[in-house]
């Protein structure tokens, strides 16, 4: 099992309109990612196979991708339909294909998958709550200079938010929780207790009743992350981050915020959009910080008991990283206490 056997984001569906061409990078692999004749999405390598010019600079005509440069044009399937410089007496074309990658659409999001016989075939991971009544959605895309192991663990990772979000998300208060930690078949799993109402001025709005808190975080492989917090029966906040390896240095992160907050639902996207990305915006500050020190000094981590979300996680994204297949590590069962 590799990284590329898997389902990437490259766009959410709004984005790409029929006639319109987007550049993606995926695991360092450019592509040109367009609607083909039928409406369906389709990738591309961004290379033009003539000259090598881009073909995400190109434009599309009725479903077909023309290169900027001696306007080749390419189906959707990656075939060449013409070559302008041979007139009226198009040449034998055979032969004439470039490198097409699947594609799919779900959710309104668009996915491309790299390799083209994977070992194992797993799906997109699917949105919780997508198409119940009753949620509110926001979308948002961040760009983070660091790798994706590093942007998950960050999402999941409860100790940093006192000190990178201090009041906006949560108070110092020292409070102590209580987390069992599992790692099942590629996925960890942390639910929390004693989480009361230390969550700094989002409180008012997430949980003005006081509630008792419910909260889970969990990382799916290879790369998506949810958090979920639950007060009472309709107060419900969901995350879904899709963290996407452009480079080895760089995470193009999309981010899926559900929330079922009773009546007041329709109202409250412009609050959960401001709210959230002034959270992100502190965590790229730090990521960013800390991708430029690895770069500088290269790996290796010290670790606390409250670490064990992060071991887990790891040991997940190296089983991949070296093509073994995580669902075959020992599952893992942890309880600790921390302090945050
Ligand atoms: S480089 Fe694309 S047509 Fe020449
Ligand atoms: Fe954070």
């Amino acid at each position: 099992m590799k990284l590329e056997d898997f389902w990437y984001v490259v766009a959410e569906a709004r984005e790409l309109p029929v006639g319109t061409v987007l550049a993606r990078t995926v695991l360092g692999e450019r592509l040109a990612v367009f609607r083909d004749a039928a409406g369906q999405p389709t990738a591309l390598r961004d290379r033009c196979m003539h000259r090598a010019a881009p073909l995400s600079a190109g434009r599309v005509e009725a479903g077909q991708l023309r290169c900027a440069y001696h306007g080749w044009l390419y189906r959707g399937d990656g075939t060449v339909a013409q070559v302008p410089a041979e007139g009226p007496e198009q040449r034998e074309v055979a032969g004439r294909c470039t490198r097409r990658y699947a594609t799919l659409e779900q959710h309104g999001y668009v996915y491309v998958r790299l390799a083209e016989a994977p070992e194992v075939d797993h799906p997109p991971h699917a949105l919780p709550s997508w198409g119940e009544p009753g949620w509110g959605r926001v979308r948002l895309q961040n760009r983070f200079a660091n790798n994706v192991t590093n942007c998950v663990e960050n999402f999941i990772d409860v100790p940093h938010t006192v000190f990178v979000h201090p009041g906006i998300f949560r108070s110092t208060r020292g409070q102590s929780i209580e987390a069992t930690i599992t790692r099942e078949h590629g996925v960890v799993t942390v639910n929390y207790a004693g989480e009361t109402d230390n969550l700094g001025w989002f409180a008012w709005f997430l949980n003005p009743g006081k509630q008792p808190i419910e909260h889970s975080d969990q990382f799916f492989m290879p790369n998506v992350t949810h958090v979920r917090y639950a007060m009472g029966p309709r107060r419900t906040f969901l995350i879904t981050s899709q963290s996407v390896p452009v480079t080895d240095t760089e995470t193009l992160v999309y981010t899926d915020l559900a929330y079922d907050y009773g009546w007041v639902t329709p109202f409250v996207a412009p609050i959960i959009r401001f709210q959230s990305q002034a959270v992100i915006d502190q965590d790229l500050v730090i990521l960013r910080q800390q991708g430029d020190n690895l770069a500088h000094y290269g790996g290796g981590f010290a670790n606390t008991p409250a670490d064990i979300v992060h071991v887990l996680v790891e040991s997940i994204r190296d089983a991949l990283a070296a093509g073994e297949d995580p669902r075959q590590l020992p599952a893992r069962s942890h309880s600790v206490k921390f302090y945050a």
